[in-house]
Order: structure tokens, then C-alpha cells, then sequence
């Protein structure tokens, strides 16, 4: 088994994930956000470009005042302006880190900058030292890195390091790599820049292939030791690396994944749920690690399964990544013991005949609506306790538990809830 590393986790969720379209955030929020981010355990909050407008200026400068433990950063253009508006708006910083970038692809030289490889080389110079009066702590980006052309990269990075850059990140700006790639890329950069040992290497990959933690992972298995990442892999277009499926394979498979990292995995969770409330922006259902579908099951095989043993079903403990409880969503494939547990739950002990009536209601039930909810089994509870022979399209019920509450059964020949509201939102 590969020696286990350790290894920094950079957060750009303030940053990057906020420069999506759709993900912006006030001040406030970003302070919230940002220290939920500190109890969560990342070693460098990226929280904002203090050029990009006052707002941004302002959210960095008052996360750095206000949350004290981990590294602080800022982003900006290889350019004097941007250096100091980042300079400045970290200054309260107990740890601040200026991050500045510049393109080193020819395709970003020629067609966006229009400058020279000399101008490039020389752009990045004068702003990593001009960071370093500010700060130690610099970090330098080659943006579009992984399609530069690989012997002026590593001119770049050699000049950079000596320059002052503590930290070299060769981000997969356009999510175009493969791992087997980028685990190559990493090698070779780190093997052919002579003062790269005076650096820590860092990753940062995009998603728009869908490739953005394996790339992040293999970059590691390179030897970098840092990974970029956001918060439910927010970011621009489809975003960047997700933070919680990094950290979660190096828990799941410390053997395939040998690295640490400091995070607290419980408060995961958390996180993932403050940053959709404050952009508004929920996680797709079976979202990895934090979508609602991600430790539910409602296959009667599985259901049954992870009731005998959850490790059946489950790579991972709910609780481990602060997730309240299992969830066993009751709908058309559940099973009987399914039903029957989450009545005991409910506070219902059923004899083996009521089972098996609430559970064929609650499939007649979950024939026409999506899951059927805590209150409509109980509804079902209460009408096989009252001994309604069978719950016929158009019953009226009343006093399920918990509550009183009155139920109607949908007809079959009738649109499905919630119009007929069989417990739904209720
Ligand atoms: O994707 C990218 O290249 C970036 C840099 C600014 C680090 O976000
Ligand atoms: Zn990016």
C-alpha cells in the first residue's frame, strides 16, 4: 500500500464557485459561509478576487478578519493594480495568501491576452514579487496549464519559484484532461523544473467532463499536494472538483486514495446544506456524498439489506458525513420490512396481519404518488387499525396519527397527489 500523504485542502467555493452564473453571494453570506468552511476544517479559504468589484474587496477583507484559522486568499491578474487591491483587502489576515494568475497556453497568449511567451514570463515575475511584499505566502497559477505547451510551462513555473511563488498551481481550466493524462503532466513538470522541490504543487480541475475529482486524485498520485475544490463542486460552467467526494474517497479507500486531509467529514453535511440555502441553488437528488437520494433506499432488496447490515448498501455511515439518518423512502419498491420498521418508528407495533395490509395499501398508494410520507402510513396504520376492510378509491379517513388529520384515498380514475393531498405536505 502506497505511504499516506498529507495533503492541503484549498476551498474556491467563495471564489470560483461563486463566479458561476446563478451561485453570486452577499457579504454576509460569504462570512457564514466562510465559517462554516473554517469549522469544517479546509486549510485555505480562496474568498474572493478583491478587484473584481467592492463587494468582493470587502467580503475578502472581512473574512480575513473574522475567521482566523485557516490561510486566507485572495485571487488576481498578474498585474500591479490587482496585487495591491489583494494586498490591502488582506491585510487584517492572520495567515493571507495572494493568488495571482496568468495564462500560459498559446491558445489564452495569442487570442486572449494577445501578448508574447516573453511578455507572459515577465507579467508573472514582476507579480509574484510584487506579491511577496505583502505576503509570504504567494500562490501562482498558469491558467489553461494543462494545454500549455509543456517545456515554456516549465520555464514558467522554474522562473516563478524564484521568484518568491510558495505555491504553483497548474489548473485544468477547461476540464479537457483524462487522469492517466494529468497524472502524467504532474510527473514530468515536478520531474523537469529544477527548483520545483521549493514549491508545493497544487491541482485545479473543472468538471466539463465529468472528470474533475479522478483528476484531482491522480494529480495527487503525482505528488501534489494540494487539491482545489468547492462545496458540492460548484464553479464555473460545470463546475470545479467537489470537496466532499475528494475527501470522502480518501476515507472510503485510504488503499486506492493514500492521502490525508484535515477535514471534519461530520460537518460535511452542513456545509453542503448552508451553500444551497444561501445561493438558492440545490444539489441534483442523487448528488454523491450530500444529494437527498445519496443514503436513501427504497428497492425492497435494499431496503431489506441494509436493514439486516447496512454495509449491504452502504460504502459509508450517514452520521460520518453529518447526515441525521438513514433514509428508507417508502414508495412502490419498498418491501414489508421496510414498512414495518419505519411503523415502529412511527410508534406503531403491527401484528404480521397488519403489516402485510398497510403494506399492499401503501404500494396502492405508492401507484400513484412519487413516496409515500410519514403521515400517510400512518394514515394506512390507522384505517387497517379501525378495521376499514380495505382502502377503497374515494374513503374518507380521520384521526390519523400523529395528529388528527383528515385523508382521502385517490381515485383511480383520478389526477395523482398533491391536487387529491394524501398526506402530502401535510
Ligand atoms: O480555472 C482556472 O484556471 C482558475 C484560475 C484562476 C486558478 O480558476
Ligand atoms: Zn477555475
Amino acid at each position: 500500500m502506497a505511504e499516506t500523504r498529507d495533503v492541503v485542502i484549498f476551498d474556491t467555493t467563495l471564489r470560483d464557485g461563486e463566479q458561476a452564473p446563478g451561485f453570486s453571494m452577499r457579504v454576509d453570506e460569504k462570512i457564514r459561509m466562510a465559517r462554516e468552511l473554517e469549522r469544517l476544517g479546509v486549510d485555505i479559504i480562496e474568498a474572493g478576487f478583491p478587484i473584481a468589484s467592492e463587494a468582493d474587496a470587502e467580503a475578502v477583507r472581512l473574512v480575513a478578519t473574522e475567521v482566523r484559522r485557516p490561510v486566507i486568499a485572495g485571487l488576481s491578474r498578474c498585474a500591479t493594480a490587482d496585487i495591491d487591491c489583494a494586498g490591502i483587502a488582506l491585510k487584517p489576515a492572520a495567515r493571507p495568501r495572494i493568488h495571482t494568475f496568468i495564462a500560459t497556453s498559446d491558445l489564452h497568449l495569442e487570442r486572449k491576452l494577445r501578448i508574447t511567451r516573453e511578455a507572459c514570463v515577465e507579467a508573472a515575475v514582476d507579480a509574484v514579487r510584487r506579491a511577496r511584499q505583502y505576503t509570504d505566502d504567494v500562490q501562482f497559477s498558469a491558467e489553461d496549464a494543462t494545454r500549455s505547451e509543456a517545456d515554456f510551462l516549465c520555464l514558467v513555473v522554474e522562473r516563478v519559484i524564484d521568484a518568491g511563488a510558495t505555491t504553483v498551481n497548474l489548473p485544468d481550466t477547461v476540464g479537457y484532461s483524462t487522469p492517466d493524462e494529468i497524472e502524467a503532466f504532474f510527473r514530468a513538470i515536478i520531474e523537469r523544473v529544477p527548483n520545483a522541490h521549493r514549491a508545493l504543487f497544487s491541482t485545479h480541475c473543472h468538471d466539463d467532463l465529468g472528470l474533475a475529482v479522478a483528476n484531482s486524485l491522480a494529480a495527487v498520485r503525482a505528488g501534489v499536494s494540494q487539491i482545489e475544490c468547492t462545496i458540492n463542486g460548484i464553479g464555473e460552467r460545470a463546475g470545479n472538483a467537489s470537496l466532499e467526494e475528494i475527501v470522502m474517497v480518501s476515507r472510503v479507500r485510504p488503499d486506492r486514495a493514500a492521502f490525508r486531509t484535515r477535514i471534519d467529514t461530520r460537518e460535511i453535511y452542513a456545509a453542503s446544506q448552508l451553500l444551497q440555502a444561501v445561493t438558492g441553488e440545490p444539489v441534483q437528488a442523487n448528488k454523491a456524498i450530500v444529494g437527498r437520494n445519496a443514503f436513501a433506499h427504497e428497492a425492497g432488496i435494499h431496503q431489506d439489506g441494509v436493514l439486516k447490515d447496512r454495509r449491504t448498501y452502504e460504502i459509508m455511515r450517514p452520521e460520518d458525513v453529518g447526515v441525521p439518518r438513514m433514509t428508507l423512502v417508502l414508495g412502490k419498491h419498498s418491501g414489508r420490512h421496510a414498512v414495518q420498521r419505519r411503523c415502529e418508528e412511527l410508534g406503531f407495533q403491527l401484528t404480521r396481519f397488519e403489516v402485510d395490509r398497510v403494506y399492499r395499501q401503501m404500494i396502492a398508494l405508492a401507484d400513484r404518488t412519487k413516496s409515500v410520507s410519514d403521515a400517510d402510513l400512518a394514515a394506512i396504520v390507522s384505517v387497517v387499525r379501525q378495521d376499514v376492510p380495505a382502502l377503497r378509491p374515494g374513503t374518507l379517513l380521520a384521526k390519523a396519527r400523529p395528529g388528527p388529520r383528515i385523508v382521502r384515498v385517490p381515485r383511480r380514475d383520478a389526477p395523482a397527489a398533491p391536487e387529491l393531498g394524501y398526506g402530502h405536505g401535510v
